[in-house]
């Protein structure tokens, strides 16, 4: 089997160095001899003679229009496809699944979630017919090392993004991850594995973790709560509830004890309850090796493509307890105005904390926990809180996850 390599960079480069170091140890799993078919960068090699010499292109440029067009070709010429790209499997996947089924080749991506976790290998095949309720990932270690070193350090977001962007764990331009859009396009790939359902990117309602304040980790630390940036498609109502959001999980958590850079993916079942997968979720040998297993599976002839098998109703709507955040006049009176919003809107509280913002101050912070609560009332909630004149600011709600067990 001759492999095409597009990309030399952090995956790409460290895919070539592991195929070389790893040869014989591959033909002896597989019985199959391999060799590289040529490598391609943006100023060496052609893409035409790779694709002539090679069984099997592994993409690893990044980016969505040159590795659409690479990959296109690639699976039309009758080319095993491996990817380790989010965004194009996300804005393209359905297409390039569909191609590579007409053309019999597999196309494979365990690297595009969760790096070398093996979410998608055991969402596709250990899981292939059980039934699958929810998926709830935190799938950007950026995200989870800024919100990390939030809560252990009592660093402030900008500080936080620093660090994360001097050690390498952020780009320059962090937009895409602090925003939650890369997640929500590893979301879109989960989702499809996971219940068989097309969701696209426009689809889902995600949200960052720019506005998270130390203030709000501070006193959910004190309610036994931690944040994480988790991206969830869940079945509601018979449809699909899918969001990627900053969420309050409570210590006993699968995903409330996976820190710094790390990826988890935690998989609920009626049938067997919960599955949870954790591990680094980047890094050049770390992805190199999730791209290898692709490899491997490829050789032995594993592994089926997502099919197509329900069309869930989409929504962003979630029902869940929320952590709702104030800033207050501290005067008598004020909580039961608030309470009076929550209980028109027939949301029920389950615990306060109030606290003065200094010893002198007039202002107080309110913090509710809210029992289950649709996601539409309680955005119905904030704005009519944000309208009550003791009331400052925006008020913020984050979404509250209890272990199961
Ligand atoms: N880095 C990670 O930890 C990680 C983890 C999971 C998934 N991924 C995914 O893996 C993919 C690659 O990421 P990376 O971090 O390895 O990127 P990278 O370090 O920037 O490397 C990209 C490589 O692709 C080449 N390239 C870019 N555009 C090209 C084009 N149009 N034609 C030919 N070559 C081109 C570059 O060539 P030059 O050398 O000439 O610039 C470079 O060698 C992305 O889809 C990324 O999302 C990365």
């Amino acid at each position: 089997v001759r492999i095409g390599v597009l990309g030399q960079g952090t995956v790409g480069g460290s895919f070539s160095k592991l195929l070389r170091e790893r040869q014989s140890q591959i033909e002896l799993v597989t019985g199959t001899k391999i060799s590289e078919a040529g490598t391609l960068t943006r100023s060496s090699g052609s893409f035409t003679e790779i694709l002539d010499n090679a069984d099997v292109i592994v993409e690893a440029i990044g980016g969505v229009n040159d590795a659409a067009d690479y990959v296109t070709e690639a699976l039309q010429a009758k080319k095993h496809v491996i990817t380790a790209n989010k965004q194009l499997l996300a804005e393209q996947g359905q297409q390039l699944w569909r191609l590579a089924k007409e053309n019999q080749v597999q196309l494979r991506f365990e690297a595009a979630v969760g790096g070398v976790v093996p979410i998608v290998r055991t969402i596709q095949e250990a899981l292939a017919v059980s039934p699958i309720d929810a998926v709830h990932g935190i799938v950007n270690g950026t995200t989870n090392f800024i919100l990390s070193e939030m809560e252990s350090k009592g660093l402030g977001y900008q500080e936080a993004l620093g660090l994360a962007q001097e050690k390498g764990y952020a780009e320059s331009d962090p937009a895409d991850d602090v925003q939650g859009r890369d997640a929500a396009a590893k979301l879109a790939i989960l989702s499809l594995l996971a219940f068989g359902t097309t969701v696209n990117l426009s689809d889902i309602a995600y949200r960052g973790i720019e506005e998270i304040s130390p203030a709000d980790i501070n006193y959910a630390s004190k309610l036994g709560l931690s944040i994480k940036l988790l991206a969830s498609a869940e079945r509601i109502d018979g449809g699909l509830s899918v969001s990627v959001e900053p969420v309050f999980l409570d210590q006993a958590h699968p995903l409330s004890q996976v820190h710094g850079s790390h990826n988890a993916v935690m998989i609920e079942s009626t049938v067997f309850n919960e599955i949870t997968l954790s591990g680094p979720g980047a890094g050049g040998n770390e992805t190199a090796t999730a791209v290898l297993g692709d490899l491997i599976s490829i050789i032995t002839g594993g592994a089926s493509l997502p099919e197509h098998t329900e069309d869930l109703q989409i929504t962003s709507e979630i029902i869940s307890p929320y952590y709702l955040h104030l800033e207050i006049s501290d005067r008598p009176g004020v909580l039961s105005e608030v309470a009076q919003v929550l209980a028109d809107l027939k949301i029920s509280i389950e615990s306060v904390v109030q606290e003065a913002v200094s010893s002198t101050a007039a202002d107080a912070q309110l913090i509710l926990v809210l029992h289950q609560s649709k996601s539409t009332e309680v955005d119905k909630a904030c704005q009519e809180l944000a309208k009550l004149k003791p009331v400052h600011g925006r008020p913020r709600a984050v979404r509250v996850m209890h272990s199961s067990a």
